[in-house]
């Protein structure tokens, strides 16, 4: 099953002026920033509580993050559930027909294995399944 949710990510077309925006409304500073180069994605987290807010900026025209800002303009891009056997929740949901946009797990931000569910099969939200993953040193 699903856990609790990890983290709440938002699409931002400027990443440094959502950050400075975010750290006013949320009364907290960002703690890391991490890029995606893969993605083309830079993020930047905060933590409230168990849950954490990912500020999605884009750093190409390729970026994920372009094009959907694009689409349907800055806000929330998906939410992000933990499980503890990404493999195991990717062969249950599959298993119930649903659609995923990944065949393999592929590594995230903040040093997850994440893939993600079908929009369309979750009620037009993207949803994230993140697994922790410590890769080798
Ligand atoms: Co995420």
């Amino acid at each position: 099953m699903l856990k609790h949710l990890d983290h709440v990510g938002i699409a931002v077309a400027n990443l440094e002026e959502a950050v400075l925006r975010y750290e006013q409304l949320l009364g907290s500073r960002c703690y890391k920033r991490e890029r995606v180069e893969s993605e083309q994605v830079e993020t930047a987290f905060f933590r409230q509580g168990e849950t954490k807010l990912e500020l999605l900026g884009a750093t190409g025209p390729e970026s994920v993050i372009t094009r959907f800002i694009e689409k349907r303009g800055e806000g929330l891009h998906h939410i992000a559930y933990e499980v503890d056997d990404i493999h195991a929740e990717m062969l249950r949901l599959t298993g119930e027909g649903y659609r995923l946009l990944n065949d393999f797990p592929k590594k995230g931000a903040d040093n997850k294995l994440i893939v993600f569910v079908h929009p369309k099969d979750a009620g037009g939200v993207l949803m994230e399944l993140c697994q922790a993953h410590n890769p080798d040193p």
